[in-house]
């Protein structure tokens, strides 16, 4: 299988090298991205059992010391008090600034280590190996990171990009299909941002065969976003498409639905709206819902417009009257358009009809 990697442009600049069986071989990898130091791999319960050995016998033998810090799998494990016991750990092994965090594991893993990286002795590196779909095509690259508050989620964090991220696409097949699914509805979010030819390779259902193409033309996009603006001071929020409706969804939900399905139904929501108020294309809102429907992701909610938009409206991180809305015009141009929130529950109305 070749490799392929993506250059980002942002932080100190690093590549996203994508392939399959990576894992075995990421010591040479990581080798070249970084001089022989300590390395900390943090990871969860569940994907300790089926990948850490690889990743420390690949590690060791490039010449790496490698240390391992591990927390049960799971959102709840997204806190401060993880945080802190990966921080007391990394004191306790004696890391220096020198040394590296390797994240081995989906999108908690990634925002915990990159945290902690981003805060032990004041930052040292990090590295991501994404093991989930959502981490691949998604969080492992940006630099965002985060742990969750009793207050809200990810309502603490920093951005650290990490100085290297190694994908190996063998690691999903383990995932179980809503898994799968959760990871697919980003890369369509960024497919109806991106246009073609990431939306012909999602639209008919993704394919196991399709999945390097598909976790490199999503990475390879966002890298641009994020390159033009690392630290979302504007253009950056695009990537925020179908995720006002999915956050409120996931909150309404007291969060039984997951984030990936949450987007997903927010991705229809918003491009329904577009098409109805004369700002999207007609006919783009009905491909995208059918590209959902193909990779089994929901495209409608019994929430109302009145919960939906009272949750949106009750984000901590939201200020002042107006908010920011990422509106599909068609596919391939989104467009941020701001909108006083008295305006939202008509908006997300418009959405919960058919096109
Ligand atoms: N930093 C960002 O830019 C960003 C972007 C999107 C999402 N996120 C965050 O990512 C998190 C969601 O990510 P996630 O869905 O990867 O969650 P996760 O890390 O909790 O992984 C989901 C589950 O899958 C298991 N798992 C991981 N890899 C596996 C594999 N290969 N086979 C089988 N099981 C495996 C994990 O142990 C866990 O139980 C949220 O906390 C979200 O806020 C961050
Ligand atoms: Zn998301």
């Amino acid at each position: 299988m070749p490799l392929i990697t993506v250059p980002i442009e942002a932080g100190g600049g690093y590549e996203v090298t994508i392939g399959r069986g990576l894992l075995k071989s990421c010591g040479s990898i990581v080798g070249h991205a970084i001089e022989r130091c300590r390395i900390a791999v943090i990871t969860d319960t569940v994907v300790e059992e089926l990948y850490l050995e690889p990743v420390r016998a690949s590690l060791t033998a490039a010449g790496f010391a490698v240390t391992v810090f591990s927390f049960p799998a799971g959102e709840r494990s997204k806190n401060m008090g993880t945080l802190a016991a990966i921080l007391e750990f990394l004191a306790a092994e004696r890391l220096t600034r020198t040394d590296c965090l390797v994240a081995l594991g989906g999108g908690v893993v990634g925002d915990l280590t990159g945290f902690a990286a981003g805060c032990y002795l004041r930052g040292l590196r990090c590295l991501q190996l994404p093991t989930t779909l959502l981490a691949a095509v998604d969080s492992s690259v940006g630099g965002k990171t985060a742990v969750n508050l009793q207050g809200g989620k990810n309502l603490a964090g920093l951005f650290l990009q990490p100085s290297a991220v190694i994908c190996d696409t063998a690691s999903l097949d383990t995932l179980p299909p809503d898994l799968f699914a959760d990871g697919i509805a980003e890369a369509l979010k960024t497919a109806v941002l991106s246009g073609e030819p990431l939306f012909s390779l999602l639209e008919n259902g993704a394919t196991r065969e399709s999945l390097s193409d598909i976790i490199a033309g999503s990475i390879a996009f966002k890298g641009r976003v994020i390159e033009a603006d690392e630290f979302e001071a504007g253009p950056r929020r695009i990537l925020n498409l179908g995720h006002t409706v999915g956050h409120a969804l996931e909150q309404c939900s007291g969060y039984r639905i997951s984030h990936g399905r949450a987007v997903a139904a927010g991705l229809a929501v918003i491009a329904r709206a577009a098409v109805k108020l004369g700002w999207g294309r007609p006919g783009s809102a009905a491909r995208i819902e059918r590209a959902l429907q193909k990779n089994n992701l929901p495209v409608s909610t019994s929430f109302t417009a009145g919960e939906l938009a009272e949750a949106a409206l009750s984000d901590k991180k939201r200020t002042g009257n107006e908010i920011t809305l990422v509106i599909p015009q068609e596919i391939g141009n989104c467009v941020l358009r701001k909108i006083a929130v008295a305006e939202l529950p008509k908006i997300i109305a418009a959405g919960l009809e058919a096109e």
